[in-house]
């Protein structure tokens, strides 16, 4: 059985406007159990609505989303959010700032355990400190600091523990390294494929990075004006180059691939 399962989906926003925007456009879409998807497009193309869509922040105009057999295409949003985690460019997006960081984890781990925010006694602390050590950002000594007062970098990776935390069905990331220093995102990359490796997550990750598009997880999808565009893994992807991935874009597409924040090389981890 698949872990995602999008069909037919469709978004026109401001329809019967002269701005009507098709966002979405028949687009389906099976994800594997397990699997871990890098998505691509330009500006505009859609890759944000269909996190939306996934995470039911609007009505859809037709169309279904399946998560683990489920038909969850009418729950409300926060009914979904038990079951998805997600992040976003933005480090202050998620979090409760003046809360310190194991109040947060808490927050996060008491839904796992179905148990009172109060009952996290000391062993789940311990369990917290020993997160947060493996991300050798020394966050393991500031367990009591309030979230705020983190750098953007930090507060990603304890945001990533905490989305991570209650073992989502599935992991939705829209380009949560794109703000940050390029050393600082290389070292966010590299626990966020450890916690999918760890975790066995599924997840599916929008980035600008067309290098850490193909070295990431094992499929790449792109997307251009709502629709799937090309859909690359196994031997293929293995086998691809960032000019690959390009011209076949530009194909399908029938347009070259345009971003604001397109990164064809330089630091991985941008
Ligand atoms: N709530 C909304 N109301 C009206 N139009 C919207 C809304 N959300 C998105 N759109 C439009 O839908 C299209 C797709 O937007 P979306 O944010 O999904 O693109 P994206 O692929 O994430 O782009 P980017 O790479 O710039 O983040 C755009 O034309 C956008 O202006
Ligand atoms: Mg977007």
């Amino acid at each position: 059985m698949s872990a995602l399962e999008l069909r037919s989906l469709r978004k026109v926003f401001e329809r019967g406007t002269p701005n009507a925007k098709t966002a979405l456009d028949s687009f389906s879409l099976s994800v594997a159990d397990g699997e871990f998807i890098t998505l691509l497009g330009s500006n505009g193309a859609g890759k944000s609505t269909l996190f939306n869509a996934i995470l039911g922040k609007f009505r859809l105009d037709s169309g279904q989303v399946i998560l683990d057999g489920e038909d969850i295409t009418h729950w409300k949003d926060y009914a979904r959010a038990l079951h998805i985690g997600c992040l976003y460019q933005d480090p202050m997006r998620g979090t409760a700032p003046n809360m310190t960081i194991e109040e947060n984890l808490a927050l996060a781990y008491t839904r796992k355990a179905h148990r009172s925010f109060f009952a996290v006694n000391r062993r789940d602390s311990a369990y917290f400190r020993e997160l947060l050590s493996r991300l050798h950002l020394g966050l393991e000594d500031r367990m009591k600091t309030k979230m705020g007062l983190l750098s953007g970098g930090q507060r990603q990776a304890a945001s990533l523990l905490m989305a991570t935390i209650a073992e989502p069905k599935l992991l939705l990331l829209d380009e949560h390294t794109a703000a940050l220093d390029p050393g600082t995102a290389e070292k966010v990359l590299e626990l966020t494929r450890q916690v999918v490796a760890e975790r066995k997550l599924t997840c599916m990750m929008i980035t600008h990075n067309m290098r850490s598009a193909l070295e990431l997880g094992s499929r790449t999808i792109l997307m251009d004006s709502g629709r799937l565009v090309l859909d690359v893994s196994g031997g293929e992807r293995a086998r691809m180059t960032v000019e690959d991935l390009l011209k076949r874009f530009s194909e399908n597409a029938g347009r070259q691939l345009d971003s604001d924040r397109i990164l064809l090389s330089g630091a991985k981890g941008q």
